[in-house]
């Protein structure tokens, strides 16, 4: 796909950060068009997901207690649509954006460093939340409630627990699933309709600055290399991604022949 290739300067360095591609028979199962509706679902599900990381990251790390109130309302109409099926796209749509400054606590360390690039993260992650709900909606594929994949729970039960290593892990996954989900979605593209590639395609300037904020955050936080804890996280990644996993979803591994 020639729309690809003048995405490789952004794909050439997620490339060499992950461990492994995406499986072919990943890619054989995700095109499928009896695929699509879980997987619109489960990729509006991680965009979700991937916004409330990042504010779980401002609320604890960051803001002070006057500013939780308005960081927690502010997912609140993407969350109800999702957990109790209330809201519709125009809502959605018509949502304001954040408008307070964020206050961070007294003496909270790289507060700045923080607070930018996760409220800039949180705004975009929601705007492709719209967008994947925009498409379905276009094709009359129903949200439905599904379950959570292995991936980011696989990578969670790795993280250390005493500070700032539980910060510093976290923060390296979510370079990784950023990572790969900018991998999949330029991986993917090749194999769906001209409207969906084209979506998928323009979501991978994001995903990739998102790999790279996570990544440099890290690094901010530790104040050491994380050379081996990079590396550690890529093994167990590149594990999830190419062991044989029987849950087919937007992160999930090498598929297993259906039942
Ligand atoms: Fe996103
Ligand atoms: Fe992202």
């Amino acid at each position: 796909m020639s729309e690809l290739a003048q995405y490789a300067d952004l794909l050439t360095p997620i490339h060499q950060f992950l461990h492994c591609k995406t499986p072919q028979a990943w890619l054989d199962e995700a095109r499928k068009p009896e695929r699509l509706p879980l997987l619109l679902v489960d990729h509006m599900n991680c965009e979700l997901k991937a916004a409330q990381t990042a504010m779980l990251l401002l609320r604890k790390y960051v803001a002070a207690p006057e500013s939780q109130t308005g960081l927690l309302e502010w997912l609140k109409p993407y969350e109800h649509f999702i957990y109790r099926g209330e809201g519709s796209l125009p809502e959605l749509l018509a949502q304001n954006k954040i408008s307070k400054n964020i206050i961070a606590k007294n003496a909270a360390p790289y507060a700045q460093d923080i607070l930018d690039p996760m409220i800039l993260l949180i705004k975009e992650e929601l705007h492709h939340f719209t967008q994947v709900l925009e498409i379905m909606e276009a094709r009359d594929i129903p949200y439905q409630s599904i379950t959570a994949g292995r991936y980011a729970k696989g990578l969670m039960q790795a993280v250390r627990t005493h500070e700032p290593c539980t910060l510093v892990d976290k923060l390296i996954i979510g370079a990784y699933i950023e990572a790969r989900s900018c991998e999949r979605f330029a991986a993917l593209a090749p194999y769906l309709d001209a409207p969906l590639a084209k979506f998928y395609v323009s979501l991978l300037r994001s995903e990739a600055r998102h790999y790279q904020d996570y990544l440099t955050l890290a690094e901010k936080i530790a104040g050491e290399s994380i050379a081996l804890r990079v590396q550690q996280f890529g093994e167990l990644e590149a594990a999830l991604i190419q062991t044989p996993d029987s849950d087919f979803k937007f992160h999930s591994g090498s598929p297993t022949p259906l039942k």
